[in-house]
């Protein structure tokens, strides 16, 4: 009787075909696929996949700083701003590079256009995070000598598919923070992961923080990505 019940209180109707959420992996937030070799193993299900993206973005701040921006409400004003935007694009839908580097002055768009860029990855159903370097810094310094916690942080971003870092090396950069940031982007460099980055260094002055960083960046870029928009206007004086 109590099973009855419970199959016609709707567990059974929840449980048919057209009343999953997902029907591609009807909710187990999983598939199977075969491997070239043969091999069936279980890959998360896109429905997995949005679902950690948008926490991933609130935790980033996402509604205040990312919920505008976007390549549609990017302006290209002239000639220079067009390729800009367009180069991001492409970043996000090729396999070949794995940096993007945004490096230029304050209010020249660096963000918009990364956030934009990982938003791109994000429909293309890649898992993608976001940190401001300012911030990873702080929380990672707050945590002293607790090894555990240090990598409980870090290691979220080590392990994204797609990592957006905002502002690099903003502020005064001691030896620690260097230290940090090689851990983490030769960590990302060494798994062939996608990084995309802003800076208001530009390529020398990164080099010159530490080469062992930039060089790899430069690398991860194939001498594509490496994008310097300092010279642009700054949109924020701008009239139009
Ligand atoms: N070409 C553009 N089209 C539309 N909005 C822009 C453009 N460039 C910058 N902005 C806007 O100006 C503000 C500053 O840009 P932002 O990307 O934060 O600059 P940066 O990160 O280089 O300091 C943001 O609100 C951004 O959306
Ligand atoms: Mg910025
Ligand atoms: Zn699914």
């Amino acid at each position: 009787m109590k099973i009855k019940e419970e199959l016609n209180s709707g567990r059974l109707a929840e449980a048919s075909e057209d009343k999953y959420k997902c029907d591609k992996c009807k909710d187990m937030g999983y598939i199977e696929v075969l491997t070239d070799t043969g091999y069936e193993v279980y890959k998360p299900c896109t429905c997995q996949i949005k679902k950690q993206n948008e926490i991933n973005m609130k935790r980033a701040n996402y509604k205040k700083a990312f919920e505008d921006k976007d390549f549609n409400n990017f302006i290209a004003y002239n000639k220079g701003t067009e390729a800009l935007k367009e180069a991001c694009k492409s970043f996000a839908n090729q396999d070949e590079a794995r940096a993007l580097l945004l490096l230029g002055n304050v209010g020249s768009g660096k963000t918009h256009l990364a956030v934009a860029t990982l938003k791109e990855f994000a429909r293309n159903n890649y898992m993608v995070n976001a940190i401001n370097y300012t911030e990873l810094v702080r929380k990672l310094s707050s945590v002293g000598n607790d090894q555990e916690a240090y990598y409980n942080i870090i290691g979220r971003y080590i392990s994204a598919c797609v990592l957006l870092l905002d502002d690099l090396f903003k502020g005064n950069v001691s030896q620690a923070n260097i230290k940090q940031m090689y851990e983490l982007i030769n960590k990302r460099y060494e798994d062939n992961k996608f990084t995309i980055i802003t800076s208001e260094y530009n390529f020398e002055g990164l080099l010159s923080l530490d080469e062992a960083i930039a060089s790899r960046l430069g690398q991860m870029t194939k001498n594509t990505y490496l994008l310097n928009i300092t010279k642009l206007e700054n949109y924020r004086l701008k009239k139009f």
